[in-house]
């Protein structure tokens, strides 16, 4: 599992190279095979709907004759989902959500260890070392502010944690629910990093905060909607997701992070144990890890970083050099997982119903 202070110094690296521009392991428990592989690959896609579309067309047209379907899932669902189809799975690989999740499943040996031989373009700070996933973007959680609606209240946008919790903004927080959401889990266990790793402290936060917020959403990105449409005036999201809401016409939209420093996310790519396809999910994680496929997300609107360093940056990318990040530990944080979200579940909200 990766060092994060490797993570983060590779962050910086990325970001480097682009301002100035493995072997496979075998398949041995897959129950599926070359035989029963019917050239359909089943994804669990924690990125936008919009990206998960555009990356199975983009598969199709690479690899012809190939098909691919996905079902949108937030990383919550997507764990739950998986973990129900243990025995017979109806997912072939798991593409994009918060590294942590994958390091969740690994740890319920629900995922194949499958080293890509396009993963050693790949810098090792964003694998896990165990071959379990692929870092295909990273990201930061950040506040996403309506600045007219803060201005209507005399506010400025939060520049930290604490700010959050100004009773000003009672009722105008949006965040989205760890037990459903991989981006609310990230905020979280951004609270337990900064608490030194004390999560009655990052709950007590979560509880202080409880007041401010109008509604936990389900998906990560359901809080830039809010943001947006002026229902609240802040939100708690990963930074690309505000930056896509202000590409799709919400000017009035402002992007701060915290001082105290912030979490991110290294999205996952990882093989499903037991898929029925695993020669075309294998293709899919091959093709998914290259440059031309990690550029499919800005021309949709997903400005994550992209992990493989000769993929082109969109302009619109969020510079991660000049944010300060935590040092976020995925394998502790999905360890943490099941337990602390039951918790959020019963000392802080009830995850939202579907
Ligand atoms: O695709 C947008 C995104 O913010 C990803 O960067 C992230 O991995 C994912 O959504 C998380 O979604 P959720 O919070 O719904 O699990």
């Amino acid at each position: 599992m990766p060092n994060t202070s490797h993570i983060r110094n590779a962050l910086v690296a990325l970001t480097l190279v682009a301002l100035s521009t493995a072997a496979c392991a075998r398949d041995t428990t897959s129950s599926g095979s070359e035989a029963t592989d019917t050239g359909t690959v089943t994804i669990a896609c924690g990125a936008t709907e919009q990206w998960c579309a555009a990356m199975a067309k983009g598969f199709e047209q690479a690899n012809n004759g190939v098909k691919a379907n996905f079902v949108r899932l937030s990383s919550g669902e997507a764990l739950a989902r998986i973990t129900a189809g243990k025995t017979n799975p109806e997912f072939d690989v798991w593409h994009g959500g918060p590294a942590d999740g994958y390091a969740a499943a690994a740890e319920q040996a629900l995922l194949e260890p499958y080293r890509s031989p396009n993963a050693a373009a790949i810098p090792d700070q964003f694998k896990d070392a165990g071959g379990h996933w692929t870092g295909v973007y990273a990201g930061a959680i950040g506040f996403c502010s309506n600045t007219k609606v803060l201005a209507e209240k005399g506010l400025k946008a939060p520049q930290s944690w604490q700010d959050l919790l100004n009773p000003a903004l009672a009722k105008n927080v949006a965040i989205a629910h760890p037990s459903t959401s991989g981006t609310a889990y990230t905020a979280l266990w951004t609270q337990v990093t900064l608490a030194g790793g004390n999560q009655d402290t990052a709950l007590q936060y979560m509880r202080k905060l409880h007041p401010n917020v109008l509604q936990y959403t389900k998906s990560g990105t359901g809080p830039a909607q809010m943001v947006a449409r002026g229902e609240v005036a802040v939100g708690v999201l990963f930074a690309h997701d505000c930056v896509a809401a202000k590409e799709e016409g919400f000017k009035d939209l402002e992007i701060t992070f915290p001082s105290e420093s912030t979490g991110y996310e290294v999205g996952g790519l990882g093989l499903i144990k037991g898929a029925r396809n695993p020669v075309t999910a294998k293709k899919y994680i091959d093709w998914a890890l290259t440059a031309p496929a990690q550029e499919i997300g800005a021309t949709v609107k997903a400005y994550q970083v992209p992990t493989n360093p000769a993929a082109k940056r969109a302009p619109q990318v969020v510079d991660l050099t000049s944010v300060r990040l935590v040092n976020y530990d995925v394998l502790q944080a999905g360890a943490a997982k099941k337990a602390l979200t039951a918790r959020f579940d019963a000392e802080v909200a009830q995850a939202p119903k579907s």
